[in-house]
Formats: structure tokens, C-alpha cells, sequence
């Protein structure tokens, strides 16, 4: 994984901007009766609306602008016309390439229709709150001289010791010139180990991960991962890139 020079990095700013804006509109969009294909045409519109196009393109036999899961899903569900119901837990992966620039991004949510806040709900707000602490955890290791070891401890930290698991079959990664490029990064690993980290590096830093099991069986469609003990499945991924003291998030959809 090399470095970007600052044009580079400039070009992948304004992929990371479309990536943010698209899955804004998607998670946006996401409510009881809304079907996961029309999600997908949200975040397809947005993407070729701003200019870029769709990663997952790049992907052979791949067509579709996200990768939508829900519940026992963890990754890579192809969107179909299941509707949202109340209570849902829904995760939206996206990626954008721009001018031969990608960057890839991922959020989960939970349907809920207002006023409802009951046991059950409670204990997936949690589940999600500690998938993105444990996103931001990792994200403010990925400064010049720290490791990919670091990233991935400070995510394992947060899961494990809030007594969830993180899924060790699929992993973060470099990106930028690819989807998907080296390093990988796992939701798991030791402080201190692992290619050394340099400014202007891109990284797609990913939290996959499980109430329950950290397993994963693949769906007989080909492409969905579930838990393999049916327990809820959660993903964040944000594209980065190293900074010397302070690294930059390209796809925080929150302020795009
Ligand atoms: N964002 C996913 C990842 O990094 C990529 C999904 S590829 C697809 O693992 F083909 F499944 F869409
Ligand atoms: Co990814």
C-alpha cells in the first residue's frame, strides 16, 4: 500500500463526499414498509447524480449499488424486496468510484417506529452504539507510526469487552486505486503488530460483528453472510486517510 500524493488525495475526498452524501440518503431512507431495493436506487441516484459511479461494479457478478443486511445478516446481502419491518436492525455498505478513486463506507441502524422502546430494543441500541464506538476507536488509531495491529486491537477492545464478537473471516482493507487493496484490517489483532502505518495511506476501516457467534455462514444466494447462530450482525466501515497526528474521515455521512 503506498502512499497518496495530495492530488490523489483530493480525489478521493470527492469520492469519500459522494460515498457520504449516497449513504446518508440511504440510511435516511430506511423506515418499516421501505423495501431494500428501493434503498438501493436511492443511494444508486445519488451516486451517479453527484457524479461518481458504483464500486461494487467492480466487483465480477456483482450489479447493485449497496449490499443491504438485516438482523442475523452480517455482510454482502444483495438487496431484494424484503420490506423493513419495525425492529429491524438494517446495515447499508456502499462504495463509490470517482475519477479511478474508491472509497467505501457502512452503517447500520434500527427501524423503529416512534414510540416503541421496549427490552428488545434497548439491547439493540446498545449493540449499535458499541459498533460505532468501537469504529471511531480504531479510525484514531490510523495516524502516521501506529500499526494495523493498533486498529485492530482498539476494535477487538471495545467488541469483546462489551461482550460481543467480531467476525474474523472478513476484514477491513486498503483502498483507493481498488476496492479492495492491501492491507487487510482486522476487527482483531495485537497492539503493535502489523504494517506500519504512513500519512496519506487510504484504508477502509471496518467493525463486523456479532451479538453471538463469531461465525459466519454464507447464504445459499451466494453472496449474504449470516451468524451462524442466528444472533444480530452489525457492520461500520468509514474510508480513511492516515494523517501524520490526526487522521481524516472521508465518508462520515453524518456531516455530509
Ligand atoms: N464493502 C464490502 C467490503 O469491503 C464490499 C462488498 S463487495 C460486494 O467487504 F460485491 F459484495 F458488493
Ligand atoms: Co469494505
Amino acid at each position: 500500500m503506498k502512499a497518496r500524493n495530495t492530488y490523489e488525495q483530493s480525489l478521493m475526498r470527492k469520492s469519500g463526499v459522494i460515498a457520504a452524501k449516497a449513504l446518508k440518503k440511504a440510511v435516511e431512507a430506511i423506515k418499516v414498509g421501505v423495501a431494500e431495493l428501493e434503498i438501493d436506487e436511492i443511494a444508486r441516484k445519488e451516486i451517479i447524480k453527484l457524479g461518481g459511479d458504483l464500486s461494487y461494479k467492480t466487483v465480477p457478478g456483482y450489479k447493485y449499488a449497496t449490499c443491504i443486511t438485516v438482523n442475523e445478516q452480517v455482510v454482502h446481502g444483495i438487496p431484494t424486496n424484503r420490506k423493513f419491518e419495525s425492529g429491524d436492525l438494517v446495515s447499508v455498505d456502499l462504495a463509490v468510484v470517482y475519477k479511478g478513486w474508491h472509497t467505501d463506507c457502512a452503517w447500520s441502524i434500527l427501524v423503529s417506529e416512534q414510540g416503541i422502546g421496549d427490552w428488545g430494543q434497548l439491547k439493540k441500541t446498545k449493540f449499535l452504539k458499541i459498533g460505532e464506538a468501537a469504529l471511531w476507536d480504531g479510525i484514531e488509531q490510523a495516524v502516521d507510526g501506529n500499526r494495523v495491529g493498533d486498529i485492530s486491537s482498539a476494535i477487538q477492545e471495545k467488541i469483546e469487552g462489551s461482550g460481543y464478537s467480531v467476525v474474523r473471516s472478513l476484514v477491513g482493507h486498503g483502498v483507493g486505486r481498488s476496492l479492495h487493496e492491501d492491507p487487510e484490517i482486522p476487527g482483531f489483532g495485537k497492539a503493535g503488530s502489523g504494517l506500519s502505518l504512513k500519512s496519506g495511506m487510504g484504508l477502509a476501516i471496518e467493525v463486523i460483528y456479532t451479538v453471538g457467534s463469531p461465525d459466519v455462514i454464507l447464504d445459499s444466494d451466494g453472496w449474504t453472510f449470516s451468524s451462524s447462530d442466528k444472533s444480530w450482525g452489525g457492520l461500520f466501515e468509514m474510508t480513511v486517510i492516515v494523517g501524520r497526528k490526526e487522521v481524516e474521515v472521508l465518508t462520515d455521512w453524518r456531516k455530509a
